[in-house]
């Protein structure tokens, strides 16, 4: 039986003052029987967000491949386990576009995570135009593919988030979310075996609210969401937590 996670991407956002909110979240993840819950602030927020929360899992929005060497600006997953983290997004489509991230390198981000201990999540989506072109399965199915590392038994997590659903208010209908996530699981087992891909969850993202948290956390296959502009206040992802309890 897989837990539900509920993880709030952050993005560039938040102060210290933000971490405010993490207090409320943290109590509503206590109260939340079987519901995972995390938060990946930006870099600079990790470790006083895990000294003010213990108990909430904390994680980053990216990291390097590698674990140490020149690489100017860039924070490996080692680096990450010393703040605190336990989580690591990686290949979000906001940095597969803008810092061209291709799947090759967000599998090497995603197997350095996973050497250095923690749990990562690997972001896969189509973009408008693709779906509108027929292509998102296909779209998706390749990125799975060329981004999913093969080690990493229930420590690896996938985020499927349509690019157009992305902060926009949109989301697909909840039919095509359950067709899309039907298909991640089946190209799950294809990649790990019957066995391993069960371990995996699957999150819906993009534009998930406490309105419509209960309806797509219903959907089979759906293990829970990554949250963005609405992990930011304790108000509004809360009620995502108790969705999802
Ligand atoms: O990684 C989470 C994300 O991209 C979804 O963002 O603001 O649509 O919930 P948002």
């Amino acid at each position: 039986m897989r837990r539900r996670l509920i993880a709030g991407n952050w993005k560039m956002n938040g102060s210290r003052e933000s971490l405010a909110e993490l207090d409320g979240i943290a109590a509503a993840a206590a109260q939340a029987e079987g519901v995972d819950v995390a938060i990946c602030p930006p870099f600079t927020l990790i470790e006083r967000a895990t000294a003010r929360v213990p108990a909430l899992p904390i994680g980053a929005q990216d990291c390097h491949a590698v674990d140490k060497g020149a690489h100017t600006g860039c924070v490996s997953a080692g680096m990450l386990v010393e703040a605190g983290a336990q989580i690591v997004i990686v290949g979000h489509s906001e940095r597969r576009a803008a810092q061209h991230e291709s799947d090759a390198a967000v599998k090497a981000k995603a197997e350095g995570a996973i050497a250095a201990g923690l749990t990562v999540i690997v972001c896969i989506g189509e973009t408008e135009a693709q779906r509108d072109a027929g292509e998102a399965q296909i779209v998706v199915t390749g990125q799975m593919r060329g981004s999913l590392p093969v080690a990493g038994g229930d420590r690896l997590i996938v985020a499927y988030e349509p690019v157009w659903a992305i902060g926009t208010g949109l989301i697909p209908s909840l039919a095509d979310v359950g067709a899309m996530h039907r298909v991640i699981r089946g190209v799950l087992i294809e990649l790990l075996g019957a066995e391993r891909a069960a371990t995996v969850r699957i999150l819906y993202g993009g534009s998930m609210t406490g309105d419509n948290a209960a309806d797509l956390l219903a959907i089979p296959d759906v293990d829970g969401g990554l949250v963005g502009g609405a992990s930011l206040k304790a108000a509004t992802f809360v009620p995502i937590i108790a969705a999802a309890a």
